[in-house]
């Protein structure tokens, strides 16, 4: 049977859960890939760290070099993370004719084009099934199965760890202390920032476009908003109205354009992305001929994510000497990238005002000056003499850029107290204005 050498970039979580599962099955795994499949060395940062279990036993260096220019090794997985060294390994590992498994969202994220280059000048390959919702199998899935289809939107529950965070905020915890059982439970790092602030789930959308689209987008040029700045009123005002609070990452066609941001949105109970709770990761997919599909499962975690390394692992022995760059690729495509504030939604927005009459038309008036139409009201039980009370208003849908216009007046009159919370909505439930 053919032999095939792997090279590790990294043994931490992802990495000893790879060698884990490599180990232990190697038989079937061997008859799957068609070859059997060693690790022969792995790059880490401490040699003398103590690892457990299957990592054990790999030989570990300190030098990326003994695994980039060994001839001993045929494919490297690259799971330590991060931009810099990553990318010039991934990129050496290329151009030495090695092909290429990694995890690694950001460096895919921010140089997928330089990447690509890179595979087809040297005729490499470069696979990345664990780079997007961890084990959920979505870029496969786009690269193959949906190959036939245009794809209209996808919309996706791309971060564990926020997903996570938002549950407890609906039910009442504070965002810091959300933060930090999330922190206790491993979902989050020490330094959440990545996450809370939705980069992560933006860089997870850079790639999804380019597979789906044909559209080179780098993270940067994606309108992205973090769960930071929510409150659990505002989660509660959503569950009272009928939806819950999720960060969405969105990428829709519209015509010749494409609408993309990261945003934390309302969803409609009854949406099949509501239900998606706790760490769990998922991708709904429109396409034109088949319809709506939803891709639900862990997103992170050692197991889950190193099952799709496997995968990835076993379909780069399965095509050794099939070597087609482009198959991991979508064809680039005329669309261009629609502005932010063109795109559509309804929106919920909070105010804190004073409770006096004359507020609400103050506001609505702003409101229908920049062709925004009001859906429902809600007024807050009143608080003592002269607190301020909260007015939630839900509109129909008006582009982002109305909306932020109108809200930039608003924030103007003296009549409002302290910040105001906007979240746009995801398909709109039927709610009557009740002024
Ligand atoms: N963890 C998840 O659930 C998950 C899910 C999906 C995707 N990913 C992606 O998978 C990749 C790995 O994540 P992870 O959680 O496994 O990371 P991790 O636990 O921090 O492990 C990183 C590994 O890389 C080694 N390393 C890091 N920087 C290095 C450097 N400059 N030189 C040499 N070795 C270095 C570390 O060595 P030491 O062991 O000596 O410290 C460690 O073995 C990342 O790209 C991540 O985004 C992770």
């Amino acid at each position: 049977m053919k032999k095939l050498r792997v090279g590790m970039l990294g043994l931490g979580t992802v990495g000893k859960s790879v060698a884990e599962i490599l180990i232990q099955n190697q038989s079937w795994i061997a008859g799957r890939a068609g070859a059997s499949i060693q690790i022969v060395r792995a790059l880490v940062r401490q040699t003398r760290k103590r690892r457990e279990g299957a990592a054990s036993k790999i030989p570990t260096t300190t030098n990326a070099q003994d695994i980039l220019d060994a001839d001993d090794i045929d494919i490297v997985i690259e799971v330590m993370g991060g931009h810099e060294p990553a990318y010039g390994y991934i990129t050496q590992a290329l151009k030495r004719g090695k092909a290429v498994v990694t995890a690694n969202k950001a460096v895919l994220a921010a140089h997928g084009l330089e990447i690509a280059k890179v595979v087809q000048q040297h005729h490499a390959a470069i696979y990345y099934e664990a780079a997007v919702a961890g084990g959920v199998p979505i870029i496969r899935t786009l690269r193959h199965s949906l190959i036939s289809d245009r794809i209209q939107r996808i919309r996706g529950i791309l971060n564990g760890t926020t997903n996570f965070i938002l549950g407890l905020m609906e039910k009442g915890e504070g965002y810091d202390t959300a933060l930090r059982q999330a922190q206790k439970e491993g979902y989050a790092e020490a330094d959440p920032t990545l996450d809370i602030s939705g980069a992560d789930a933006r860089d997870k959308l850079a790639i999804l476009i380019q597979l789906a689209f044909g559209l080179d987008v780098h993270p940067s040029e994606i309108p992205t908003e973090g769960i930071g700045s929510l409150t659990p009123e505002v989660l509660a005002d959503a569950r009272q109205l009928g939806y819950r609070v999720k960060l969405l990452a969105i990428a829709k066609r519209v015509g010749n354009k494409l609408e993309a941001r990261v945003q934390p949105a309302f969803v409609p109970f009854e949406h099949h992305l509501s239900a998606v709770l706790d760490i769990e990761n998922a991708i709904s997919v429109d396409s034109e001929a088949l319809g709506t599909t939803l891709y639900v499962g862990p997103g992170a975690g050692g197991m889950p994510t190193a099952s799709a390394v496997i995968s990835d692992l076993i379909e780069a022995a399965q095509q050794q000497g099939v070597k087609n760059a482009m198959s991991l690729r979508s064809q680039r495509t005329a669309l261009k990238l629609a502005k932010p504030e063109a795109a559509i939604s309804a929106f919920y927005v909070r105010f804190l005002v004073e409770d006096r009459p004359g507020v609400l038309a103050a506001i609505t008036r702003i409101l229908a000056s920049n062709n925004v139409s009001l859906a429902a009201v809600l007024q807050h039980e009143r608080g003592l003499d002269d607190e301020p009370v909260a007015l939630v208003i839900l509109t129909h849908p008006t582009t982002h850029g109305a909306m932020s216009k109108a809200l930039n007046k608003i924030k103007q009159l003296p009549i409002l107290h302290g910040g105001l919370s906007v979240v746009p909505i995801e398909e709109q439930r039927v709610t009557k204005v009740e002024s």
